[in-house]
């Protein structure tokens, strides 16, 4: 079982445990109750785009399985689920509200407000409708406005049923893979389409945020952001580790928390900078309640010629999950720290923390030792970093099962929860009686 020195905060009940996971990554049943199709279904028909062109047609058919994995979250003892609300679902091409998709979430909250479950909903996790995408996608400013009305449909619809809101999940990664490096859907690659999506994206976010208010006074209103924290290879690279972190950490938070992009990247992009409008920045600084952070690795960086011309360095001999990506715990420590130094942060959820690694199941079930000790060790930079002033609320692990891992397809299993393909039948890791077992002894105060 996970364990945290006596007086850890973590061993407080109030402190949030949960798993996280997203609409498509999940739900399949993408031909049902006439939902429309989203960038991400069309990205997956793409040679080459995805793992042996998988998709999520399937996926872990929640869509129907949705009781049994409520039971399951209770049943690992978890106090909160973070789910996404698919777009596509609810919002028609004609802009009309398709009642059937609003019915589905109903179905999933009342679950989950059976079990006394927390719920925290993304409103974007990536899946765009088609027919936005048709239309320009996140390069249209008027995607944003598009956005907030299906926010209003949303949040007019479940109100405080909800407790947290995070409008958008990792907009670096929807911006930089969708429009950037084209690594994800809809597979743009070019630098100004990048900046142009990310400034449309963060305006959705802050045009969301007073919706929301309107709306659901009593929840909690917040983003989610990816990070990584950035190391110099060595000291002759520190300044350029500081510009790429001034480009991947900075250019998301600095808007939303200070109303600013930051201006060495502004100046050594300005070619490709997108167009901002009067009244934007104050819309996208709207005050937020909660900040989700994502980290599962760290970046280290390597000066590539002139400055400020960098280069990702992959070290050997460390420790790396299924997906390459090292394994460095206080990576999440320095993250937390560094944040809460340059900024006047709000109280801050761990929304995404997790490792894929290649899970077997022998005898029925899957010892994932390495998994486990990532969550220990990861948990200990989270305790590490409240002893140290930063104000951490929550911590959800993802995933809650295996899914469709975007571009990876089902190869990458981030799940604490195997999921069986063929026959849909879940099986705790060890992983997750792990945190069964600690979530239940705290509850009894150990
Ligand atoms: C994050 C995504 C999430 C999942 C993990 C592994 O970037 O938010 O959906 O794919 O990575």
């Amino acid at each position: 079982m996970y364990k945290f020195p006596k007086d850890s905060k973590l061993n407080d009940p109030k402190f949030v445990f949960g798993v996280a996971t997203a609409s498509y990554q999940i739900e399949g049943a993408t031909n049902v109750d006439d939902r429309c199709p989203s960038i991400w279904d069309t990205f997956c028909t793409k040679p080459g785009a995805v793992y042996k062109q998988h998709n999520g047609d399937v996926a872990c058919l929640h869509y129907h399985l949705y009781q049994q994995d409520v039971n399951l979250i209770e049943n690992l003892g978890m106090d909160a689920y973070r789910l996404s609300i698919a777009w596509p679902r609810i919002i028609r091409p004609d802009g009309s509200i398709n009642q059937k998709g609003l019915d589905f979430y109903d179905r999933v909250i009342s679950a989950l407000e059976e079990k006394n479950l927390t719920i925290m909903a993304t409103l974007y996790h990536w899946d765009l409708p088609q027919y936005l995408d048709d239309k320009g996608g996140w390069l249209n400013r008027e995607t944003a406005y598009k956005f907030a009305q299906y926010v209003e449909v949303v949040s007019s619809y479940f109100g405080d049923r909800i407790d947290f809101y995070a409008t958008l999940n990792e907009p670096w990664c929807s911006a930089f893979h969708g429009y950037r490096d084209g690594k994800h859907a809809p597979g743009i690659a070019d630098d100004k389409s990048g900046f142009q999506a990310g400034h449309n994206l963060l305006l959705a976010h802050g045009l969301a945020i007073p919706i929301l208010r309107k709306n659901a006074a009593n929840s909690k209103h917040g983003i989610v952001l990816n990070f990584n924290p950035v190391y110099p290879a060595d000291e002759f690279a520190i300044d350029v580790a500081n510009f790429a972190e001034q480009e991947h950490t900075h250019w998301f938070i600095k808007p939303i928390l200070e109303g600013e992009y930051p201006e060495t990247v502004y100046q050594h992009y300005i070619d490709v900078m997108p167009t901002i409008e009067d009244g934007d920045m104050g819309i996208i600084s709207a005050k937020i309640d909660f900040l989700g952070v994502n980290n599962y690795s760290r970046s280290v960086i390597d000066q590539d010629g002139q400055y400020p011309n960098y280069k990702q360095v992959h070290l050997s001999d460390v420790e790396r999950t299924q997906i390459g990506w090292e394994v460095y715990p206080d990576g999440l420590l320095k993250l937390l720290t560094d944040l809460h130094q340059f900024y006047q942060l709000p109280p801050i959820y761990i929304t995404e923390n997790g490792a894929a690694f290649e899970d077997k199941v022998v005898d029925g079930v899957v010892e994932d030792e390495q998994r486990c000790r990532y969550f220990q060790n990861y948990l200990s930079s989270v305790d590490e970093a409240i002893r140290q002033g930063v104000d951490i609320r929550g911590y959800f692990a993802w995933s809650f099962m295996d899914n469709f891992e975007w571009s990876e397809g089902y190869k990458m299993r981030f799940g604490i929860v195997y999921v069986d393909y063929k026959t849909q039948k879940r099986i705790p890791k060890r992983s997750a009686l792990e945190f069964r077992e600690y979530l239940i002894a705290r509850r009894s105060g150990f």
